[in-house]
């Protein structure tokens, strides 16, 4: 490149984060075309196309000597679309239509439709915390983005949303005034399914209020239409919304993933449930501008696995570090990213592959070798993160009936939101979090009580792994009672969900 004539600012997400990218504008001897560097190259030819046509639509002038757009820093993976208006604007800016120092602390982001307007882009919310934290002044983003990046919005950073390409090249000449956008008021969507839709059952809700209490992971096992892909919908009708600071933390990936709701923060857990033909990526995140994948998309929500054993090996494998760190890390030839990825785990299985094994009124057809290789699907190192597991049995047809409707999820999500209080009150976390020192810290027995764990880990054979499982969840339970110290029919509870 001969002379840079123009620059305009952008911004690339890679991982949650947004780094600077410069868009430079060069002039070279040679026929007039225009080349892009620092895109790859499909994006380049398909963004080429896309400035081109929105600035004739715009009925501006496209430079007619040899161009060069370079996207700096090179080392950073960039993807098109969200380049194309600081392109243009770059290119405008380079031929004098818009005031060089106009771009000097703007951040610019935005794909172009071919007639000029303007299309959202992943990772919006990202760009404007970006920017805000850098202390740019202006960032111009598309009116689809807004919602999101309202928030990012500080006494020093104006975000503004041209609905096209002429009214950003009016913005920045001065001769049109844009407003502010302003955040908007975001109601919780709450879920429409409750718990009370499910008849009886207590034993398995009372394990879901506990669950949610203490963020536990959970195993449910049953034969088939015993209510577990049910019950495990109801989950988040159970959770108390998320705080400023989650909401914020789970826009940002769902932003990244380019799944975000026009609605702007998310501010309920979400709830993800891929099936078990998914992909290692799909499941963990990957792709070679890495994208979250579905235990990052429930970070701070519910990850639900249905039919547990049916996930291929390598997916549950790759599970164990989200579930003890909470967060997953992909390793890319220059880079390695993290993404967060703390959730509850919520799995259900049936008790062998026919789903009849122990069932009273149908006999299972599986062979013993049969059963055996079924439970072996799921690895030991997997199931020390579940603290709860439970069997979900089949109601008889008098029972469906005949039952009459137990508690509203509204009713549990009170008692609920109680018991994380006083947990993170006392610890900074929940509950399921606590391990170690901290755990015989924060869940200690009184003498009568320990000896009554005495004899319950004698009993059950249990191991220091399993000991630590039922502690976790007694000390849940406790709180849910809202009593400082565990006491014997808190552990006696914990030691039924084995
Ligand atoms: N306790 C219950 N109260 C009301 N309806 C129920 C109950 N249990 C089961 N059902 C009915 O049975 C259907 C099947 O339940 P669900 O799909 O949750 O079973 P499942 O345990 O997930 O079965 P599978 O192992 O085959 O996946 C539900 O859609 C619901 O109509
Ligand atoms: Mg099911
Ligand atoms: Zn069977």
């Amino acid at each position: 490149m001969r002379a840079v004539l123009a620059t305009a600012i952008s911004a690339a997400v890679l991982g949650v984060e947004a780094y600077e990218v410069l868009v430079e504008v060069g002039i070279n001897r040679g026929l007039p075309t225009l080349l892009i560097v620092g895109l790859p190259d499909a994006a380049v030819q398909e963004s080429r196309e896309r400035v081109r046509a929105a600035i004739n639509n715009a009925g501006l002038p496209f430079p007619t000597s040899r161009i060069i757009i370079n996207l700096a820093p090179a080392h950073i993976k960039k993807e098109g679309p969200a380049f194309d208006l600081p392109i243009a604007i770059a290119l405008l800016a380079a031929q004098g239509i818009i005031p060089k120092q106009a771009l000097t602390d703007t951040v610019i982001s935005g794909e172009l439709a071919l007639n000029g307007t303007l299309r959202p882009v992943r990772g919006a919310i990202n760009i404007g915390l970006f920017a805000a934290q850098k202390r740019y002044r202006r960032l111009l983003i598309p009116p689809a983005n807004s919602a999101e990046v309202a928030l990012a919005q500080t006494e020093t950073l104006d975000v503004l949303a041209p609905q096209s390409l002429d009214q950003a090249v009016s913005y920045l000449q001065g001769n049109l005034e844009l407003p502010p956008i302003l955040p908007t008021s975001t109601q919780p969507v709450q879920s429409t399914l409750d718990l009370v839709d499910i008849k009886g059952q207590a034993a398995a809700k009372r394990a879901l209020e506990i669950t949610a209490s203490g963020s536990h992971n959970l195993l449910m096992k049953g034969p088939p239409g015993s209510g577990k892909t049910m019950l495990a919908q109801r989950l988040p009708s159970i959770l108390p919304n998320l705080s400023q600071h989650e909401a914020i933390e789970v826009t940002r990936i769902h932003s990244t993933a380019g799944i975000l709701k026009q609605s702007g923060l998310i501010t309920h857990p979400p709830f993800r449930s891929p099936h078990h033909t998914i992909s290692d990526a799909g499941l963990i995140g990957g792709g070679t501008i890495p994208r979250p994948g579905e235990v990052s998309l429930a970070h701070n929500g519910v990850l639900f696995l249905d039919e547990l054993p049916e996930f291929n090996r390598r997916a549950l494998e790759v599970m164990r570090q989200p579930l003890e760190d909470g967060v997953v890390t992909i390793s890319r030839a220059r880079a390695v990213l993290t993404f967060p990825a703390r959730f509850m785990l919520i799995a259900s299985q049936n008790p062998c592959p026919c789903g009849f094994y122990g069932d009273s009124d149908r006999l299972c057809s599986c062979t013993p070798p049969m059963r055996q290789r079924y439970s072996a699907r799921l690895s030991g190192p997997l199931l020390d993160r579940i603290d709860l597991r439970i069997n979900v049995p089949q109601l008889s047809a008098e029972e469906l009936l005949h039952i009459p409707p137990g508690e509203s999820s509204e009713q549990l999500r009170h008692r609920i939101a109680a018991a994380r209080i006083l947990a993170v009150k006392r610890q900074g976390r929940p509950n399921a979090q606590l391990t170690g020192q901290a755990l015989h810290r924060h869940a200690y027995l009184k003498a009568g009580p320990q000896d009554f764990a005495k004899r319950i880990i004698k009993q059950l054979w249990l191991s220091g792994r399993g000991f630590d499982r039922l502690l976790r969840v007694a000390r849940t339970i406790a709180d849910l009672a809202g009593e400082e110290f565990i006491d014997e029919t808190h552990l006696a509870e914990a030691s039924s969900y084995r």
